[in-house]
C-alpha cells in the first residue's frame, strides 16, 4: 500500500459522489460507417488502434487527415487498416466521379473527430471551411463526435472554453478530455485524448441498436467496482494503492456494449465515465460499499476495485502540521468493509452471481481458490500482479477464471479483450441462473 502526500487534487471531486445517467441505446457497430476526421496532435496514433477496433467489429472507416495530422500519422499506416483511400485535402475529391465532399460527410452515420485540437476545435466553431476536414464538418448533416485532446492549458484556456460552448450549442457531442500525463513535458492535467476503448464505447453507444451479441444482457443489471479507493489521513493526505481502474471500467464499459443496464461505482481514477454506463463516483471503501448496497438489486456484480484494506481510525479533520521537535505522527488503521463479501453473504438481495478479483504476487490460482470459498462469491478473476508483469496500471492482463467447476487459464491479453470475454461468460452464466428469464 502506498501512501500518497499532499493535495488530492481529484480526491474533493471524488468525495462528492455523483450519478451520471446511462444514456439510451447501446449497440454495436457492425455495418456503420464512420468518417475519422484525424486532427495534428500527438494522440492521432491513438487512432490507428481505433480503426483496428472498428474493423474488428464489422464497421467501415473512411479517415480525413488535416495537413497537421500527417505529421503524426502517415495516409499509408492509415489506408493499410482502413483498407481505404486516405483523403488528405479538397483536391483529393477534385475527381467528382469518385466523390465529392458533400458526399462524404453524408455517406457516413457519423463522424468522429479525433483528436481534436484547440486549433480544429476554432476553425469549427468559426465555421471554416479552408481544408478538407472543416469543409466536411460544415457540409454534414450527421452527427458529429468530437474527442479533444490538447494541453491542460489550452483546454482551460477562455478561448477554448467559448469554441467547445458555441459547438455544444450547435449539437456537436463531445467525449473527454481525460486527466492524465500529458505526452510532451510531463504536464499532468486536463487534455489526455480518450483511449481508443472509450471513443469505441462512445461511438457504439452513439449509433445505437443493440442487436445480436451485444443484447445479450438487455433487460439484465449488472453493477461493477472499479479502480482504488482513498482513504483519507487529513484533508489533503490519503492512503491509496496502484489500480489504474482500467480493468474495471473495461468490463462495465463491455457489460454496457452487450445491452445490460450497467451501474459502476468507481474510486478515484483518470479515466473517463464510459458510455452508457451509470457511474457512481466514490472515495472511500465505506463509500464504494454504500453505493454498491444502493445500487441492487441485480443480476451480477463484479467486484474490481482495488478496494483498501485498512483506512485510518481517526482521519485528522485539518492538515496535520509537521513541526520541529513534534513526533512523526502514528497512523491508527482499522480494517475496512469487505464489499465483495457483503454482497454475497446478502439473503433476499444477493445478485445471482457475484464475482471477485484476487490480484496476487503468489500461489496466483491457490490463493484465488482459497478466496473463491472465504468470500462466498460465484467466480474469482485471478491475476498475477507482481512486479515485472506490468498488470497494475497496464493495458495486458493474463487471467484465471475460478469457478466451483474449476480453472480456467486465458491467455494474455488486453484488459478490453478480458472484459469482453468474462461478459460473454457471464451472459452465458446469467441465462443459467436462478431468476432467469
Ligand atoms: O481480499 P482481497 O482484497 O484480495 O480480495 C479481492 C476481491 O475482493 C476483489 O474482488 C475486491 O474488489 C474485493 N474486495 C472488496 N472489498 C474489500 C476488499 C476486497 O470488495 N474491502
Amino acid at each position: 500500500m502506498t501512501v500518497v502526500a499532499g493535495l488530492a487534487r481529484r480526491a474533493s471531486r471524488a468525495r462528492n459522489a455523483t450519478t451520471r445517467s446511462a444514456p439510451k441505446g447501446n449497440g454495436n457497430v457492425n455495418g456503420k460507417r464512420i468518417l475519422l476526421i484525424i486532427g495534428g496532435g500527438i494522440a492521432a496514433y491513438k487512432c490507428l488502434e481505433l480503426i483496428r477496433r472498428l474493423r474488428e467489429r464489422g464497421a467501415a472507416v473512411r479517415v480525413v487527415l488535416t495537413r497537421a495530422a500527417t505529421e503524426f500519422v502517415t495516409p499509408l499506416s492509415v489506408g493499410a487498416l482502413t483498407n481505404e483511400r486516405v483523403l488528405t485535402s479538397l483536391f483529393d475529391l477534385s475527381d467528382e466521379q469518385e466523390i465529392g465532399h458533400i458526399r462524404l460527410s453524408r455517406e457516413a452515420d457519423l463522424l468522429v473527430v479525433a483528436p481534436a485540437t484547440a486549433d480544429l476545435l476554432a476553425r469549427m466553431a468559426g465555421g471554416h471551411a479552408d481544408d478538407l476536414a472543416t469543409t466536411v464538418l460544415l457540409a454534414t448533416d450527421k452527427p458529429v463526435l468530437a474527442v479533444p485532446a490538447m494541453n491542460p492549458h489550452m483546454w482551460t484556456h477562455a478561448a477554448t472554453r467559448r469554441n467547445v460552448a458555441r459547438l455544444a450549442a450547435d449539437g456537436i457531442e463531445f467525449l473527454g478530455p481525460n486527466e492524465g500525463e500529458m505526452a510532451e513535458g510531463g504536464e499532468v492535467g486536463l487534455g489526455r485524448m480518450a483511449e481508443p476503448h472509450e471513443i469505441l464505447a462512445a461511438i457504439a453507444e452513439r449509433l445505437g441498436g443493440a442487436s445480436g451479441a451485444s443484447a445479450a444482457l438487455a433487460g439484465r443489471r449488472v453493477v461493477v467496482t472499479s479502480g482504488p479507493t482513498h482513504e483519507p489521513i487529513d484533508p489533503v493526505r490519503y492512503i491509496a494503492n496502484r489500480s489504474s481502474g482500467k480493468q474495471g471500467h473495461a468490463i462495465a464499459t463491455a457489460a454496457a456494449a452487450m445491452g445490460a443496464e450497467t451501474v459502476m461505482v468507481s474510486g478515484p481514477t483518470n479515466l473517463t465515465d464510459p458510455a452508457g454506463v451509470a457511474t457512481v463516483h466514490v472515495e472511500t471503501a465505506r463509500e464504494m460499499l454504500e453505493a454498491v448496497e444502493a445500487a441492487l438489486p441485480a443480476d451480477v456484480v463484479v467486484c474490481a476495485a482495488a478496494v483498501a484494506d485498512w483506512r485510518v481510525a481517526d482521519a485528522a479533520g485539518s492538515k496535520i502540521k509537521k513541526s520541529k521537535g513534534k513526533p512523526v505522527p502514528k497512523l491508527d488503521l482499522v480494517q475496512n468493509p469487505d464489499i465483495l463479501r457483503t454482497v454475497a453473504e446478502l439473503d433476499a438481495k444477493r445478485p445471482p452471481l457475484v464475482i471477485g478479483f484476487a490480484a496476487e504476487t503468489d500461489n496466483v490460482v491457490a490463493n484465488a481458490k482459497k478466496k473463491l470459498r472465504t468470500k462466498g462469491c460465484d467466480w474469482i478473476v485471478a491475476n498475477d500482479v507482481s512486479a515485472g508483469t506490468g498488470v497494475m496500471g497496464g493495458d495486458r492482463n493474463s487471467v484465471h477464471l475460478v469457478t466451483a467447476k474449476g480453472v480456467e487459464d486465458w491467455p494474455r491479453m488486453s484488459k478490453d479483450e478480458v472484459a469482453r470475454r468474462l461478459m460473454e461468460r457471464i451472459s452465458k452464466g446469467v441465462a443459467k441462473l436462478r431468476g432467469a428469464k
